[in-house]
């Protein structure tokens, strides 16, 4: 039986971890998966999750099981800081579950909605490639819209016709922040104009957050959540701190539900559980349960907050420096400083960025997405004078 299977192409952004790798040149440069760099290129562990890991390592009792939804304790540190001063209306209304990574609570979220009877999902495109093989593999239809226009700015026409086109009880899933992979992101006045949209529509929101605290800041990039949140009776949030505590292959990441009566939500977990059962068991504990002690020791949680402020601080300065360059061999660098979190989108063929690949040991995603935290100092002038070239 098995020899009846067809070859799947590797995924291709995983692939280019390995093209780049094996590539001898020294003066190569990765702008591929998403992953934190700093100035010199390396991907630290932060300092407060070696201190975490530490206390973990000297105090931990037991590695016994925990049960499907995870560690607790990690899933409610980290609600303050999505969902803010909860409103009085939302009391018991949300709870969560960890999951492996924010791929976890993307699929653990898309599984729930598609159980409760949710037709289809609306989603901007492009988006991060996985969204879509999700929806496959869950075989839930996905109904795409345009994103963003030409001019590098959000597309709210596209939006508001997915939303007027789409029927009460289909989601719509939505970057919370650092768009994936255009770095497009909503303002807080158009926020608040698809929060309303959505709630009139009688949609169901599903919102990504898997990069908060790269964009603006911790609070500026729960806005659109939190918005939206405001006006709906119900949500579903995937949450990763894969990026926002650099624990990438640690996988820690969560999901969370807001139900209209808080007594449909015990159900709604149970449903959560079982899912989880089935794919996972139980989430990988240590990612988890190194941020739950972050979140709980206030000088850890000040450690934490600077190494992500310098994060974000490179990534202001990396995209400020590449809007400087102005327009460059027909490339429009400019749009790039206003973009947030890791990543854009520069209009290349797929030639183009072959020969970037070729020509100049440059390795970006087919899609001409980049992540700019591959660029430092050293390596910048280099990058916009090769994409001048191959673009001319
Ligand atoms: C990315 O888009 O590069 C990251 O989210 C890593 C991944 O899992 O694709």
């Amino acid at each position: 039986m098995l020899n009846t299977l067809a070859q799947q192409p590797a995924d291709a952004l995983l692939a280019l971890i390995k093209l780049y790798g094996d590539d001898p040149r020294t003066d190569k440069i990765d702008l591929g998966v998403g992953v934190y760099r700093t100035g010199q290129g390396a991907t630290p562990v932060f300092g407060a999750i070696k201190a975490a890991e530490q206390l973990l390592v000297d105090t931990q009792d037991s590695k016994s099981y925990l049960g499907p939804e995870g560690d607790m304790g990690f899933v409610h540190a980290l609600m303050p800081y999505i969902f803010g001063q909860v409103d009085p209306t939302m009391q018991g209304r949300i709870e969560g579950m960890q999951t492996p990574g924010g791929t976890g609570g993307v699929r653990l979220a898309i599984a729930l909605a598609k159980k409760a009877g949710c037709p289809r999902v609306w989603m901007g495109t492009p988006s991060w490639p996985n969204h879509a093989q999700i929806f496959a593999d869950l075989a839930l239809p996905f109904q795409p819209f345009n994103h963003a226009a030409r001019d590098g700015t959000v597309d709210m026409d596209a939006l508001r016709g997915a939303i007027a086109a789409a029927d009460p009880g289909d989601a719509i899933l939505l970057h919370g922040c650092c768009h994936n992979p255009t770095g497009i992101d909503y303002s807080p006045a158009q926020w608040d104009e698809i929060a309303a949209l959505i709630a009139a529509k009688g949609l169901l929101p599903i919102i990504d957050l898997a990069y908060q605290g790269l964009g603006e800041g911790m609070e500026e990039d729960a806005y659109g959540l939190r918005a939206v949140l405001a006006k709906v009776p119900e949500a579903l949030v995937a949450y990763s701190c894969d990026k926002n505590f650099g624990m990438y292959r640690d996988r820690v990441g969560a999901v969370y539900a807001m139900v209209a009566d808080p007594a449909t939500l015990p159900v709604v977990l149970s449903n959560g559980a079982t899912l989880a059962r089935a794919a996972w068991s139980m989430p990988p504990d240590h990612g988890a349960a190194a941020v739950r002690i972050i979140l709980n020791d206030p000088a850890l949680t000040a450690l934490w907050q600077d190494e992500l402020d310098s994060m974000r601080t490179r990534m202001r300065q990396v995209r400020a420096r590449l809007a400087e360059a102005g327009v460059q061999g027909g490339v429009d660098f400019t749009q790039l400083g206003s973009q947030n979190g890791l990543f854009s989108v520069l209009p290349l063929t797929s030639e183009q960025i072959l020969t970037l690949r070729r020509d100049h040991a440059i390795y970006m995603a087919g899609s001409g997405r980049i992540n700019a935290a591959g660029l430092t100092m050293a390596n910048i002038d280099k990058f916009i004078s090769a994409v001048a070239a191959v673009n001319a």
